[in-house]
């Protein structure tokens, strides 16, 4: 190859995707050609020159992209941390650059998660459209069983959708695949949601929104992984982002690994949060 451009390093991605007991530290090979070097956290050299737009890509999807079991969060988020107004509007928090970033991850991944209020407030369809790339498998949150059968996650055929539901809440909407979990306080635990997604050959997940679930996993400690995208945008007020229980002092605040990326006008903040990426927490 004599040259990565954004088209050849999204393929290269792709091929490590598709290598379901992950990528081996060692050399990557596209069409028979040594293309990358690279290292087990993510680090790479290449044998051609790379253009900018593709060395971002590397940087930013590598380290996901050679792991064949992760759980990873993103939220995009206003300078004063809200990604909604209080009527649930959020369309859209962060720019264009942002949303590519995020069908990206859908992508890379095997199963998307979102909370009930998101499918309650944005009815999304959770497929990647933005990029090439195949269609994860749509998961969708409801513990207390408050979602009807009526979002086109559930009708529109793009791409294979399960609810989870708290246990004893009756069967759920009709033609829709339900599958029943503990809900306790009416929310799930996150490591039985994990658990019962690997049971099913979904071990690269996107918990996708929203606030309250990705707070959720996050307290639990069950992220590997971190995308904030912060656009410089004031809601005022509005539906939190991460909101956790209160601490004391500064020296009980999570100070995770971080990388940054520029994403248009956004700010993206890559938060390591367990050794599957090679770092401490
Ligand atoms: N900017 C982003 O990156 C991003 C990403 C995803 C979503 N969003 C936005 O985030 C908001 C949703 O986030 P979230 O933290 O409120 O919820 P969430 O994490 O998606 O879901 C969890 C919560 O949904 C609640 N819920 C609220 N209204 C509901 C309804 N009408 N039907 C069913 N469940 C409902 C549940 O409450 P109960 O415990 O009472 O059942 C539960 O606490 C939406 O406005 C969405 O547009 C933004």
């Amino acid at each position: 190859m004599e040259r990565i451009d954004a088209t050849a390093a999204w393929e290269l991605l792709r091929r490590c995707k598709q290598q379901r007991d992950g990528v081996a530290p060692g050399t990557l090979e596209l069409e028979g050609e040594p293309v990358l070097r690279i290292s087990a956290d993510g680090a790479w050299e290449s044998f051609a020159p790379v253009d900018e737009a593709a060395r971002e890509q590397l940087d930013l999807y590598l380290p996901l992209a050679l792991q064949p079991r992760y759980t990873i969060a993103q939220l995009g988020q206003s300078l004063d941390g809200h990604i909604a107004t209080n009527s649930g509007h959020s369309r859209y928090v962060t720019g264009p650059e942002d949303i590519r970033h995020l069908h990206r991850l859908r992508a890379l991944v095997d199963a998307v998660i979102v909370g009930p209020g998101t499918v309650a407030a944005d009815d999304p369809r959770l497929t990647v459209r933005e990029v090439p790339g195949e269609q994860p498998v749509r998961v969708v949150l409801d513990p207390a069983g408050r979602l009807d059968g009526g979002y086109q996650v559930f009708s529109d055929g793009a791409a294979p959708t399960l609810m989870l539901r708290g246990e004893g809440l009756g069967c759920g909407p009709a033609g829709v695949e339900v599958l029943t979990l503990p809900a306790p306080g009416r929310a799930f635990t996150p490591a039985d949601v994990k658990a019962l997604l690997a049971e099913r050959g979904l071990r690269r997940v996107l918990v996708e929104g929203g606030g309250v679930t990705v707070s959720r996993f996050l307290e639990e400690g069950a992220l590997d992984r971190l995308h904030v995208t912060v656009a410089p945008l004031v809601i005022g007020s509005g539906r939190p982002g991460l909101s956790l229980p209160p601490i004391r002092t500064m020296d009980e605040a999570m100070r995770p690994v971080c990388r940054n990326f520029r994403l248009g006008n956004d700010v993206l903040f890559d938060f390591t949060l367990s050794s599957v990426f090679g770092a401490g927490r």
